[in-house]
């Protein structure tokens, strides 16, 4: 009956695709992540959970594909902050010909949904070779990296069908976002306090996740005008960047419609010869201390007839002056789960922006949902 029972796993229920299905999984999975590496009711980490000591780790040398890349640069930000943990991290298929230095004091880290793509599995066996510690963030327990990592960080998304990568991401970002806490703590870089807050407000992701869902309709509403244009550009500031980033490849893999994410510092730099009216430009700007400097970019852009797309929450609305073509508020939340949440909103973009465009969403033209090839 395992047959039968994984058939129904991956059944679409009452969505229309797989990916509709698998973004509203989230609230659900990512608690189901949480729960192997915090302890709710204590306000703990569970330690047991990464067997690796990250007290004698001087840096971590990671290395993924895709969105699994992206959220390991959004992971970069919260080891460096919370765990004071220096992160080296590229894009696999670049990581291992650049034959860094490595030191058999750093921890090898791998994010990957299906544990078999090559450039990320050709990485993995390198550093193996080169004699470091192997630590894999992967959906498939029973994957290739998996059996060849020395430790496994598993995300408890479900079998993920939707060719483009939703609740694997999110559970990807909740793993790291654990395993920074997790190291913060044995480093010594936050307190028992700063530990019971972090795992409260990591608690708390499966509930703003909810709310999130709930500005479906705004965001259908939106899209029906994101599937009319030809470019559209992602900007956000850190953590929001590498969002910026995953936004713009969640459009332009589903949809096919150009779309490229950008340091919202670096507009001026180049990109913003690019701006006018038939190019979208969709800002990730949580009131965050980022916010005013992004809000300053937004200013340059709205003077060139640039159509703004403001994704913030309730206090970015007030406290933005900014004449935009559509505003998504979410709710205030902590600064260390918007990264989780404010991927909601621009996956439900994606997904609605292609349903009109009438691709075929979960398996979208020239993709794999694993890329087992270099
Ligand atoms: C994401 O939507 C894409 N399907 C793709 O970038 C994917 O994230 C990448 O190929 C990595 O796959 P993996 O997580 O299975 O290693």
């Amino acid at each position: 009956e395992k047959s039968a029972g994984t058939a129904f796993l991956v059944s679409k229920g009452n969505h229309r695709h797989f990916m509709e299905k698998e973004i509203h999984e989230q609230p659900e999975v990512i608690s189901h992540t949480l729960a192997n590496y915090l302890d709710f009711s204590k306000g703990t980490v569970r330690s047991n959970a990464a067997p690796v000591d990250f007290a004698r780790i001087d840096r971590i040398a990671a290395s993924a594909c895709g969105t699994a890349y992206y959220a390991g640069l959004i992971g970069k930000y919260w080891f460096e902050h919370i765990a004071r943990l220096p992160v080296d991290i590229d894009v696999a298929s670049e990581f291992r010909y650049r034959e860094m230095p490595l030191s058999k004091d750093s921890l090898a880290l791998f994010v990957s949904q299906s544990g078999e793509t090559a450039d990320t599995l050709a990485s993995l066996r390198y550093c193996k070779q080169q004699g470091l510690t192997i630590g894999s963030v992967v959906n498939v327990r029973e994957s290739t990296m998996a059996r060849e990592s020395d430790t496994i960080f598993p995300t408890l998304a479900g079998p993920e069908v939707g060719v483009a990568s939703t609740k694997a991401f999110t559970c990807q970002l909740s793993v790291l976002a654990s395993l920074a806490v997790i190291a913060g703590k044995m480093r010594g870089t936050i307190s028992e306090d700063d530990e019971r807050r972090l795992v409260h407000e990591l608690s708390e992701i499966p509930r703003y996740a909810t709310q999130a869902l709930k500005l479906e309709q705004q965001i259908e509403a939106i899209s029906r005008d994101l599937s009319q244009v030809k470019h559209a550009l992602y900007l956000g500031r850190g953590t929001s960047f590498p969002l910026a980033l995953e936004g713009a490849l969640k459009l332009k893999e589903i949809s096919y419609i150009h779309a490229e994410g950008y340091a919202a510092g670096e507009l001026k730099h180049g990109p913003i010869a690019l701006i006018d009216e038939s190019m979208p430009v969709i800002v990730i700007a949580p009131y965050d201390h980022w916010f005013e400097k992004t809000v300053s970019n937004m200013q340059e852009v709205a003077a060139r007839g640039g159509k703004i797309i403001l994704i913030t929450d309730e206090r970015g609305a007030a406290a933005s002056t900014l004449k935009t073509m559509h505003t998504v508020i979410l709710p205030d939340m902590p600064e260390i789960i918007t990264p989780i949440i404010y991927a909601l909103p621009i996956q439900m973009l994606a997904y609605y922006t292609a349903v009109f465009m009438g691709t075929d969403v979960d398996q979208p033209r020239n993709l794999a949902k694993s890329v087992t090839v270099e």
